[in-house]
């Protein structure tokens, strides 16, 4: 049975949810599922933007059905070709053999080496061309790199709607609600927003400060993106958080407490740095062990906080592999401009600290290590706690230069 939604007088969502799939790409979690999103304008021809995951097809071709109400399917116009909105391409084409497939060079490339098979029905598209629907006139917008080099956006100019492919995207089900102004985004939607966007994008910050520089000069009404709620509202909000996150600049004053421990000793350092903070005045804290929290998390906080503590035992002479590991992702997902403070722990040879501080100057760009550190020997003792406190002292001191 079909469920779709209205966005404006003639264009409707026909996306569907999905709280099946335990992992996003086969990496993230998603315990808030996902919605896979997908939109029709009725004009005086038909116009489909992107289609869905495999997963979600059958749910889509009825909706898509149910809005056509009888009328063929003119045009459909793929922003991006990824598989979770791409891969429903041919079912719409078995279904509507007339269609005509709007999309950029390297999308229908891609598309072929997928096994998307477009070839008699498209038509290629690039940056600053437009296209009439009827009332409807639409430009289309190269992204290339939000979030793979593909991508484009559609900003229809009579009613100032973008449909933005990836950006602006979240993790999370509608279940129901189309806007971000029908769900408090801040307190339900802002950690899972955060956390897509960190972690699938993260990485390509400058082609997401590009678009927003092109999306400046339009006068958008509605942003609809392939993820998550369509926004019509506090355009201000979301472009703050957008901008924040793609130029590598911290979204608040406050410390990611990542730690590594294997006996609980590291943990327990881990913890009294964040109660003397506390006690401090800084209690903006988030304290999560490496070792039972997906990385998809700890990524989402290093791009939130202004500081990264990182507290590692030593383990076969090298960092704790799951702590390098986060390493590794910090330095994939380019995150930079942190302040990373350092907790080492070792039994004899005690060498993460040592080790995380070259990573963080060789590999990574922009990140200020600071000189006060804390080193165990296997478990807390009373010396540890005056270099404990200086490095408290240091961190919040460091937040306010
Ligand atoms: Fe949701 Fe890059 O695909």
């Amino acid at each position: 049975m079909y469920c779709y939604r209205k966005v404006t007088d003639d264009l409707y969502w026909i996306g569907a949810n999905d709280h099946r799939l335990a992992l996003f790409e086969n990496v993230h979690p998603i315990p808030r599922g996902v919605s896979y999103n997908s939109y029709v304008l009725l004009d005086e021809k038909t116009v489909l933007f992107d289609t869905v995951d495999w997963s979600a097809c059958r749910q889509f071709l009825e909706n898509l059905e149910a809005v056509l109400d009888g009328r063929p399917l003119d045009y459909m116009v793929i922003n991006h070709m990824e598989p979770d909105h791409a891969a429903s391409i041919e079912e719409v084409l078995i279904r509507y053999p007339g269609v005509k497939v709007i999309s950029t060079e390297k999308a229908f490339l891609l598309m072929g080496q997928f096994g998307f098979i477009v070839d008699d029905n498209k038509i290629e598209v690039k940056e600053g061309d437009t296209f009439s629907f009827g009332k409807h006139n639409v430009a289309f917008v190269e992204a290339p790199m939000v979030h793979w080099p593909e991508a484009m956006v559609t900003f229809d100019t009579t009613n100032g709607v973008l449909f933005a492919a990836d950006a602006f995207g979240s993790f999370g089900a509608l279940d129901g609600r189309l806007f971000a102004d029908e769900v408090n985004f801040d307190r339900d939607w802002l950690d899972d927003a955060r956390r897509y966007y960190t972690n699938i994008v993260g990485k390509y910050g400058p082609f997401v400060q590009a678009l927003l520089k092109k999306a400046g000069g339009l006068d958008i009404k509605y942003i609809c993106p392939l993820h998550g709620p369509v926004i019509r509202k506090d355009f201000g909000y979301f472009i703050d958080k957008y901008d924040k996150w793609s130029s590598y600049e911290p979204e608040e004053k406050g410390v990611l407490i990542a730690y590594a421990s294997m006996y609980g000793n590291t943990e327990a350092a881990a913890c009294l740095l964040a109660s003397k903070l506390c006690e401090k005045g800084m209690t903006n804290v988030a304290l999560h062990d490496v070792s039972n929290t997906h990385v998809s998390y700890l990524i989402a906080d290093a791009f939130k906080y202004s500081n990264i503590v990182l507290a590692s035992v030593t383990y076969n002479l090298g960092i704790y592999p799951v702590m390098h590991n986060f390493l590794m992702d910090m330095k994939a997902l380019n995150l930079q401009k942190r302040t990373v403070a350092i907790i080492e722990n070792g039994s004899w040879a005690c060498k993460s600290g040592t080790l995380m501080r070259n990573f963080l100057d060789e590999e990574m760009k922009e990140m200020t290590i600071l000189d006060e550190q804390v080193t165990m020997a296997s478990s807390l003792n009373e010396g540890n706690m005056a270099d404990m406190d200086a490095l408290a002292d240091r961190i919040i001191e460091s937040m306010n230069l």
